[in-house]
């Protein structure tokens, strides 16, 4: 599997990596701000290093067994961003979640937009998977743009899907079905 792909002269996408744990850290510290209104509410202890190493333990266990695939974006000295599959479901469903946030300071450069095509050609050509899943708040319309531009179609609304920032609250499904010459 093809697991980097250069985003643009100074961002690549590739696996994360255990060695990750202090950037991952660093970059949910200087995001706090930027994230918190997209994000469930995070313990304290989600800001340190010890947490988040334990977290990408989890997670590369989970892309072993086939469960996921956690990516992130980075420059030569700094974790920019994430984008995940996540939930993969084998069987009829062949299906996936996916989800995604840019550090603030990298925003609107097109740079998650780019990540999820690539990360789509992975689930597409590499995990096989016919289907991928996204949801966004209601109001997050840098979201939905990214989706659209990556050929999400729009799903409906789920009232009370998801509980972010400390309430559960309505959100718009999307989904990409992934077309491969194997059909
Ligand atoms: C959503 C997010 C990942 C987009 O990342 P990004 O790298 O800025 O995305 P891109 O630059 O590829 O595209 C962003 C699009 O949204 C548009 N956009 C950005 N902010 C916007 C806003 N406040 N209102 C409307 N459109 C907005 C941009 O103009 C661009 O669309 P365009 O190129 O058609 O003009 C980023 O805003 C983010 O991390 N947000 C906080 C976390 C989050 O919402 N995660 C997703 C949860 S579903």
């Amino acid at each position: 599997m093809v697991l980097a792909a250069r985003l643009s002269a100074t961002v690549t996408l590739r696996l994360l990596e255990q060695g990750d744990s202090a950037w991952v850290a660093a970059a949910y510290v200087r995001n706090r701000a930027h994230l918190a209104p997209w994000e469930p509410t995070r313990p304290e202890e989600f800001f340190t290093t010890a947490w988040q190493e334990e977290e990408i333990s989890r997670l590369l266990a989970g892309c072993q067994s086939g469960a996921g695939l956690p990516m992130v974006l980075v420059t030569e000295d700094a974790v920019i961003g994430r984008v995940t599959l996540s939930g993969i479901t084998r069987g009829a469903f062949q299906s996936a979640n996916l989800g995604y946030w840019i550090d603030g300071r990298h925003a609107g450069q097109g740079l998650m937009t780019a990540a999820v095509g690539a990360l789509l050609a992975r689930a597409r050509d590499d995990l096989e998977l016919h289907r991928v899943q996204a949801e966004t708040l209601l109001h997050n319309v840098a979201s939905q743009r990214v989706l659209q531009r990556a050929g999400f179609e729009h799903i409906g609304m789920a009232p009370r899907y998801l509980r972010i920032a400390g309430t559960w609250q309505d959100h718009e499904l999307f989904q990409r079905v992934l077309v491969s010459a194997r059909g």
